[in-house]
């Protein structure tokens, strides 16, 4: 196959050269001859020697490896950051990005960031190991909320583990540095022009014959590659072509697969430079959000309409976690214990499915076939995830019960929309994680709810039908005694406190 020698991108010459290049403060770094599955973490502790960004657990739990990542906003003129666990995340999806390190903050003359100096004063470093997790924690933080009340400090360093101070210093610290507002922003106009200068293709790449070629990040020797395409016909062409591809949105699942399985899938596919991926198209009837839509845009998208949605994903990981983390890499993953999928079941959510230029629309509550298997066929992702509006007089209600309350796995996740007709349940649809091989509708307790008053339902029908639905099988997060008696009155819970309100 011929390509064509007119495409004038500077991509061309870095793809098929193995370099991954992404901005750190105010220079352009060109990381070469790196592996698909390096880590961010390993990559800057390794190669860079910048040791202050530490490994606790390498699995996104502990918060020690805390960076920035970068990316330009629409206007070109500013930079967005999300907080990012390093361990996580595979290095080649920085290419076209910039990075903060805990390194990046000292100005040139020696002077710390406020968080920094603050931290210090208030004592909120003891052994230090946490200590510049934390700091990025905050960082990235005040880079988004200027002046955070008591409740978003806390919220922010939910996932960032510290055995030392007991937190209370710390808190102290990112209060008193809030204080400080003039010296918050970090200084990052010079990584500007440099993330035009290594800004990605948005167009693909074609042969004479106008076939889709999608270049390489990284290709080993083998023919192993990393690849990270700009358009929705690239993604499909070349997961037709390589089904066995493993697809990467937010590597919360497929990171923990490289460090602690060891997994090194041959092909990588990136969706997170899609620009069609990241889209949400608001309509009065519903939310199309395409499927690299971050749990953390999710959560502001529909906070208002379903406050109990929100709570449940407020609860889910942790910063760090939410701000990579998909809802489409939930669903796809599949895991009993999903958290987005009972209240997605619930309010009965779409999926839109591609293979190729075709396109097919499944219920997300037949979307299953067993434990971590799904209907979608070779070749063929999840495009986006349709998520109905509220209807008059519908009421949504969700919890997820925890051992934790932040960054903790669900023992069970319930989630219940219904109406009241003539002081009866209506149109009731009850979903589940954590009882069942995967999540999942329960046809049987609904059948018990609907039609009847609120105050006609009993736990011992409830708990008939729940007997009648499940296997009774106890796990490592709880037992079934346990995880059938709280499903049980939670529906309780969910049809006694909001029947007033609606009646
Ligand atoms: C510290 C930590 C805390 C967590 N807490 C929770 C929690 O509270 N609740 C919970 O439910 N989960 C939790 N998780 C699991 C994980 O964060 C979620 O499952 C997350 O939504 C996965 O999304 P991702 O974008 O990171 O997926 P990735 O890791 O990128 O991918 C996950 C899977 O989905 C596939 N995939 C991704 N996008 C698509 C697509 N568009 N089409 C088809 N397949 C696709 C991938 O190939 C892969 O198999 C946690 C994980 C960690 C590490
Ligand atoms: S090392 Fe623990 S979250 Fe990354
Ligand atoms: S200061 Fe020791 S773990 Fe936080």
């Amino acid at each position: 196959m011929r390509v064509l020698a007119q495409i004038p991108h500077p991509r061309t010459m870095t793809q098929v050269t193995n370099t991954v290049r992404f901005v750190l403060d105010g220079r352009i770094v060109e990381a070469q001859g790196e592996r698909r599955t390096t880590t961010v973490l390993d990559y800057l502790r390794e190669q860079l020697h910048r040791t202050g960004t530490k490994e606790g657990c390498a699995e996104g739990d502990c918060g020690a490896c805390v960076v920035m990542v970068g990316e330009l906003n629409d206007a070109g003129n500013a930079v967005n950051y999300v907080p990012v666990n390093a361990c996580i995340q595979l290095l080649p999806t920085l290419d076209g990005k910039s990075v903060k390190t805990v390194e990046s903050l000292k100005k040139p003359d020696g002077t710390l960031h406020p968080v920094q100096d603050e931290m210090i004063k208030c004592h909120g470093s003891q052994c230090g190991f946490c200590t510049p997790g934390i700091v990025m924690s905050l960082v990235n933080l005040v880079q988004v909320v200027p002046q955070p009340n008591r409740q978003q400090i806390t919220d922010s360093l939910s996932g960032n583990l510290c055995r030392c101070t007991g937190y209370k210093p710390i808190i102290d610290a990112a209060t008193k540095a809030c204080a400080r507002k003039a010296d918050l922003p970090i200084d990052d106009q010079a990584d500007i022009p440099l993330l035009k200068d290594i800004a990605r293709s948005k167009v693909p790449t074609l042969s004479l014959d106008g076939d889709i070629i999608v270049q390489p990040v990284v290709r080993t020797k083998k023919g192993n590659e990393f690849v990270s395409p700009a358009t929705l016909a690239e993604v499909a062409d070349y997961l037709v072509k390589n089904p066995s591809t493993t697809l990467l949105a937010g590597s919360t699942e497929i990171g923990l697969q490289v460090n602690k399985q060891f997994k090194r899938p041959e092909h990588i596919m990136y969706l997170g430079n899609v620009a069609e991926l990241k889209r949400v198209t608001d309509t009065p009837k519903a939310w199309r959000m395409g499927a690299t839509v971050s749990l953390t845009q999710v959560e502001a998208l529909i906070a208002e309409a379903y406050p109990d949605f929100a709570e449940v994903l407020r609860r889910f990981g942790s910063p760090p976690i939410r701000s990579t983390a998909t809802l489409a890499g939930n669903i796809a993953n599949g895991s009993p214990i999903g958290d987005s999928m009972p209240c997605l079941m619930a309010l009965g959510a779409t999926l839109v499915l591609r293979r190729g230029d075709k396109n097919r629309t499944v219920a997300l509550d037949q979307f299953y076939t067993g434990q971590k298997s799904n209907v979608l066929q070779p070749g063929e992702f999840i495009e986006a995830i349709e998520c109905p509006k509220p209807v008059a007089g519908q009421v949504f209600r969700a919890h997820k019960v925890s051992k934790r309350f932040e960054q903790d796995i669900s023992a069970t996740c319930a989630a219940i929309t219904y109406s009241l007709k003539a002081g009866k349940l209506s149109g009731v649809k009850l979903a589940y994680n954590g009882l069942a091989p995967s999540p999942c509708r329960a046809p049987k307790l609904e059948a018990v709810l609907e039609g009847k008053a609120p105050t006609d339902v009993t736990a011992a029908d409830l708990d008939a039908a729940i007997a009648a639905s499940f296997v009774a099988r106890d796990g490592l997060r709880a037992t079934w005694a346990y995880r059938s008696l709280v499903a049980r009155n939670l529906v309780l819970e969910f049809i006694e406190e909001h029947t007033p309100e609606v009646a």
